[in-house]
């Protein structure tokens, strides 16, 4: 039931894409009830998703006559998925599919089992014959990034961000990680305040329900990290409850949570009511305090201003493919004119209408390309609205697990290869509006 299910669901998965219209994984397996059959289909479609490139070429070279198509597509797509890519036992793979590919039709039977086992068979020497990068990531976003970070490190990158990521929580109270690296069964991340945890099933670890942790990848937590140490430095001697922060763009809130658990006096802005439904869940649970203002942020003007922004721009999401496999696909020419366009007039809206003067801006973006980071601070330098704050100084110099993120033109980037175990891609930098800062 649970293979039936996810071959049927990749057969629509692949007929949305080839019409560009959207569909999730989740709302495929929604049927399912038993939860490890719910994991196992969701498992399957994943792994092909993420495997596209690959499954592809080696039914390209095994399957010489003729082009496999719809049912009997997803089948041997689905198949080869789970024999070369995960380690679900392989007599279970083949007679499942063969007993599937018998019920769509009986002459099938055959057929897809001398694929499968093929593939089984010529395991290593298939996969030692494909570029994985190459035949996996769409070609501008290679280009994008070799212009950038050079060959060596954006194959690395690139490599890395095929893999499954890892789930990382982030501590309400940094102060307990002992206690937590043993509750949570996990490693403690650099920064010491978030944890990488083995389980899968995240809605079963301890003390879910008591709020004491929540889900956030290491690299998504290092935006306010860094932002914390420049706001000691502009705002210095003054509570954390008596800075204003603006969080636009804010859910589903993992980085609201962050400021409110650093005691910020935080208002998160988003205009996916769905997406704040889930954030304000997530405060409750938390026991973080935030208010939350459904808008449009391009339209909205807050009547009072705030210390500091936080503005973490809607974007191409490519930092995520290993969390969202399924975007390899999606992204196959997203406009990134329009996009990055989009990102600076955010950015300057953000400046003009929601910072004090002085006030100091966080922008980022969950992406690899650095058309979305590194070249949105190239073109902020030197604007009339205000000047980018270097992150090479002392001040921000004094933690390694931060620093070495920091671009030598002063912003941030991650690339998914620079943690063991792998970690989005983000980028961003930070700005101080012209103008004197108010003294509190
Ligand atoms: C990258 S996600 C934010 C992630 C969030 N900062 C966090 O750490 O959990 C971008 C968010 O921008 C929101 N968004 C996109 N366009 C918007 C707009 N015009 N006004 C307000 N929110 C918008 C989306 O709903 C989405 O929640």
């Amino acid at each position: 039931m649970p293979r039936e299910t996810a071959v049927k669901a990749l057969q629509h998965i692949y007929n949305c894409l080839s019409q560009d219209e959207p569909f999730s994984i989740e709302y495929q397996v929604r049927n399912i009830e038993n939860l490890s059959d719910k994991a196992l289909a969701r498992n399957i479609i994943a792994t092909t998703l993420r495997h596209n490139g690959e499954i592809n070429a080696i039914i390209k070279i095994l399957c010489k006559q003729g082009k496999q198509q719809g049912i009997v597509l997803a089948l041997l797509r689905a198949g080869i998925a789970q024999l070369l890519f995960t380690d679900i036992a392989e007599y279970a793979v083949i007679n499942e599919s063969v007993k599937l590919a018998k019920k769509i039709n009986p002459r099938l039977g055959g057929f897809v089992n001398g694929v499968l086992r093929n593939s089984q068979r010529k395991k290593v020497e298939l996969l030692a014959e494909i570029d994985r990068v190459k035949v996996s990531i769409p070609k501008w976003i290679y280009n994008a990034c070799v212009n950038k970070y050079g060959k060596e490190t954006t194959y690395k990158a690139l490599e890395a961000s095929l893999q499954p990521a890892s789930i990382d929580v982030t501590l309400k109270n940094p102060q307990d990680m002992e206690k937590y690296v043993d509750l949570l069964e996990g490693v403690a991340l650099p920064s010491n305040r978030s944890v990488r945890v083995k389980s899968t099933n995240v809605y079963n670890m301890p003390e879910y329900e008591d709020g004491t942790w929540w889900i956030q990848d290491f690299s998504a937590t290092l935006p306010v990290n860094i932002m914390e140490k420049v706001i000691k430095e502009y705002y210095p001697n003054i509570q954390n409850k008596d800075i204003s922060v603006a969080d636009i763009c804010c859910a589903p809130g993992g980085k609201t949570m962050q400021l409110a658990s650093l005691g910020f006096d935080v208002v998160g802005f988003d205009n996916s009511e769905y997406r704040l439904d889930i954030m304000n869940e997530n405060l409750q649970r938390t026991k973080t305090e935030a208010k939350t203002v459904c808008c449009d942020v391009f339209i909205h003007q807050p009547k009072e201003k705030f210390d500091v922004v936080l503005l973490d721009a809607p974007c191409s999401a490519t930092g995520t493919i290993r969390r969202h496999p399924e975007s390899l696909l999606t992204k196959k020419n997203l406009d990134m004119e329009i996009m990055v366009a989009r990102q600076y007039k955010l950015l300057k809206y953000a400046l003009k209408h929601y910072l004090k003067p002085g006030g100091i801006l966080l922008f980022c973006t969950c992406s690899i390309l650095p058309e979305e980071a590194e070249y949105i601070q190239k073109r902020f330098t030197g604007s009339m609205l205000g000047k980018i704050i270097n992150l090479n100084q002392p001040a921000y110099c004094d933690e390694e697990y931060l620093t070495k993120y920091y671009t030598p033109e002063g912003g941030f980037r991650t690339l998914p290869h620079m943690i063991d175990g792998g970690m989005d891609a983000f980028g961003g930098f930070i700005v101080q509006k012209h103008g004197n800062l108010q003294k509190k």
